[in-house]
């Protein structure tokens, strides 16, 4: 579906999604892929994450990509950003990044860690749970739209052609949509795909709402 001229988003296997675009055709693909952590995600105890567990639906997509999915990612991008890479198997770089979420509790994950094939420092974004969220979340991983404007601001050039084969929540694509970026993306889970679509939606008109 085209949300605006220049996002697109589809209810479909990032697989299919990839088999349809030539080598090289994105210049930059910022995905987060599964972690594998089903179990940990649905049974979130006590936590809100029981929110979002759909009757253990989180680990029917909780699966970790395959080799496939890796090899076709790096035939239709030339760059790549790629959160969870300390569960996947890729090779060494000198560009990591991390999102710092500033915690002042032991508990969670102190900090999310990305791969990416740029030839850079690495760097660090910092941002609060808190500050993150300040308008609730729609999906159990949820990343800020603010990461995602960083990533933009700092590794995309203007008139890049973006892709996210993991759109969960639609972050990316609000952040796509303030910065003018042109986006393909996709999301396996009808529900999800729903739901970002809208958020999308609200997004933009709100936008227009104020222009
Ligand atoms: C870690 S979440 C992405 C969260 C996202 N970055 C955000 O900010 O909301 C991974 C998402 O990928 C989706 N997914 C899993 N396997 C997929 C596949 N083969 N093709 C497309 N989407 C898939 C899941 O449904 C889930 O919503």
């Amino acid at each position: 579906m085209k949300i605006t001229e220049k996002i697109t988003i589809t209810n479909e296997d990032n697989m299919e999604l990839m088999a349809r675009y030539p080598d090289n055709y994105f210049d930059l693909a910022i995905v987060d892929p599964p972690y594998g952590l089903g179990a940990k995600l649905v049974e979130g105890g006590k936590s809100k994450k029981r929110r979002f567990n759909k009757n253990l639906e989180a680990v029917k997509w909780d699966e970790v990509p395959s080799t496939d999915y890796f090899n076709e990612l790096f035939r239709v991008s030339k760059n790549q950003i790629i959160w969870g890479s300390n569960y996947f198997d890729l090779p060494p770089t000198r560009c990591n990044i991390i999102w710092d979420k500033k915690q002042t509790n032991f508990t969670g994950a102190d900090f999310e860690l990305a791969w990416t094939s740029f030839d850079k420092a690495s760097k660090a974004f910092r941002l609060s749970r808190v500050e993150a969220y300040t308008n609730g979340k729609i999906h159990p991983t949820q990343k800020p739209v603010a990461l995602y404007t960083w990533l933009l601001d700092k590794y995309a050039k203007h008139g890049d052609k973006i892709l996210d084969t993991h759109l969960g929540s639609g972050s990316i694509a609000i952040a796509c949509y303030d910065y003018g970026f042109e986006l393909t993306a996709c999301e396996l889970d009808e529900d999800y795909y729903n739901d970002s679509i809208n958020r999308i939606k609200n997004h933009v008109s709100q936008l227009k709402i104020f222009q």
